[in-house]
């Protein structure tokens, strides 16, 4: 008793020796897409410094931070739903004598700026994408009892250069962005204007970063970009010249990238796919449509047909490869024949997974303007029937898998006692019984189970004793 007592006053003293401030709890909630994901990790790192410890309830958080999405309206709703919960736990938590900050941060902080703080007084701090390296700041300036704190600039290499190296333990699997913004300008799409232009990060910063993570452990790592493929590090250094550098860490097992764009898909990194072993076989090229009238409307910049020109140089560099892409259904002005052209260029490509999605009107765009929106029901009955087509397609991908061997990087505990869920090189979450003390490494496993959205493996050696 004494010894831990002891044990308590010299920590508390070696806090004070390096005048550490006392410790808080930070709770994030992350929406969106993976870049967030990477965003949210930053955010921690940078207030880890200041005394705040991640807590994975808002509860007992001293802060709460919301990563926030605005590509679709269901998305940026959620978030006023959530602070209105928040607004009642800050009340409750302020009467109990404990105050609580609430940060907006993401792309419906950039999106929405003041009119966020208009609608939802309880947020205190409202901070974009490109800003958050400016927290500290904003929360001392709320601290000082100066109101809200409002940041939404875009320099992203501001951002970049002023975040901690330190980094909390990231796992086996860590994202790493590589690219922020895009200058495409697609009709119907956010993201131009909630992330601003497109900026590479310099190739050397990205592999001091990536050698980090893997002396952390990570053994794959996911490179970043809204415009993945249009990167440019130091105005020359392409993508693929980038995943070569990388592929040359120690210990750097595997190397994937998203999201990408056709008109992107240089024959570099076409090359790539065939050249370095450590780059999966996964692709995630999103085509939206498969009509060229709704392409050229969605400002894509490329036909149907060269679409799938692409698919087959793709699939030439490494016949084994999962496609997956995106999808909207009912953009505006689309026609049955339109939707129709879409539903044939699924069958033609024949992908292992797909996200899609009902056109959502968003404010700014121009395609949000435009006078033939698609009615509701129709949108509804279209994404059914695409859906279920994609999802045929993913169940037979997922069952050619049975009985093949591939290799799976473990990643965290399964449901079950010893079991442990990895990815397989198709990013297919793969479960395994007796597997808990391989997480952080990659074992060869046999695919005896194929269930709609994840696979079940056995050992090789296992299954060569069981059967
Ligand atoms: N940069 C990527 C996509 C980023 S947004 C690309 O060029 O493909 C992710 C996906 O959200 C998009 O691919 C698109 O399918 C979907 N999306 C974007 N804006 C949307 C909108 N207004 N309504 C419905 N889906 C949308
Ligand atoms: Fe949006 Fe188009 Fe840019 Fe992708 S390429 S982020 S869909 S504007
Ligand atoms: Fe959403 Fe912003 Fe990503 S709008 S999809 S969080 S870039």
């Amino acid at each position: 008793m004494k010894m831990r007592r002891n044990r308590r006053i010299s920590r508390a003293l070696s806090r004070d020796a390096y005048r550490l401030p006392p410790m808080k709890k930070l709770f994030i909630k992350t929406y969106g897409c993976q870049m967030n994901v990477y965003d949210s990790g930053r955010m921690a790192d940078l207030l880890a410094p200041l005394g705040y410890a991640p807590s994975d309830a808002a509860e007992d958080a001293d802060m709460v931070i919301l990563n926030t999405c605005h590509i679709r309206e269901k998305a940026a709703e959620k978030v006023y739903s959530e602070l209105g919960r928040l607004k009642r736990l800050k009340d409750r938590k302020a009467q109990a004598g404990s105050p609580m900050l609430i940060a907006v941060a993401g792309c419906v902080a950039q999106a929405e700026g003041e009119e966020i703080v208009a609608r939802q007084s309880a947020v205190d701090i409202v901070v974009g994408p490109q800003s958050y390296h400016r927290l500290p700041e904003l929360i001392a300036r709320v601290s000082r009892g100066t109101g809200h704190a409002l940041e939404t600039d875009f320099p992203a290499q501001d951002k970049f250069d002023s975040l901690p190296e330190e980094m909390a333990a990231p796992g086996a699997s860590a994202f790493l962005t590589v690219q922020e913004g895009c200058d495409k300008f697609c009709t119907f799409c956010v993201v131009p204007y909630t992330r601003g232009s497109e900026y590479s990060r310099p190739a050397a910063q990205i592999e001091s970063e990536a050698r980090r993570l893997v002396e952390k452990g990570v053994r794959e790592i996911t490179l970043l970009g809204q415009n993945v493929n249009a990167y440019r590090g130091d105005g020359e250094t392409s993508l693929a010249q980038l995943l070569h550098r990388l592929a040359r860490i120690d210990g750097l097992a595997r190397l994937r990238y998203t999201t990408s764009h056709p008109r992107d898909m240089s024959d570099d990194l076409i090359a790539a796919h065939a050249e370095i072993p450590q780059l999966m076989p996964y692709l995630h090229l999103p085509v939206q449509s498969g009509s060229d009238r709704v392409l050229a409307a969605m400002n894509r910049q490329h036909t149907a047909e060269e679409y799938l020109r692409l698919i087959e140089r793709v699939r030439a560099a490494n016949s084994d490869l999962a496609l997956s892409s995106d999808f909207i259904v009912g953009f505006p002005g689309e026609t049955d024949a339109d939707f129709e052209a879409t539903m044939s260029l699924v069958r033609e490509v024949n992908y292992a997974q797909a996200f899609s999605f009902k056109y959502s009107p968003r404010p700014g765009t121009p395609a949000s303007t435009a006078l033939k929106q698609v009615p509701e029901d129709v949108k509804d009955a279209r994404l059914q029937e695409l859906q279920s087509l994609l999802f045929a397609q993913q169940g037979s991908f997922n069952e050619s898998c049975a009985g093949r061997t591939m290799s799976v990087l473990f990643e965290k505990p399964g449901r079950k006692p010893g079991q442990a869920v990895g990815r397989s090189p198709f990013l297919q979450p793969v479960h395994v019984e007796n597997a808990a003390h391989l997480i952080g490494q990659i074992r060869d496993v046999c695919i005896e189970e194929v269930q709609p959205n994840s696979l079940k493996g056995v050992f090789v050696r296992e299954m060569a004793a069981v059967h």
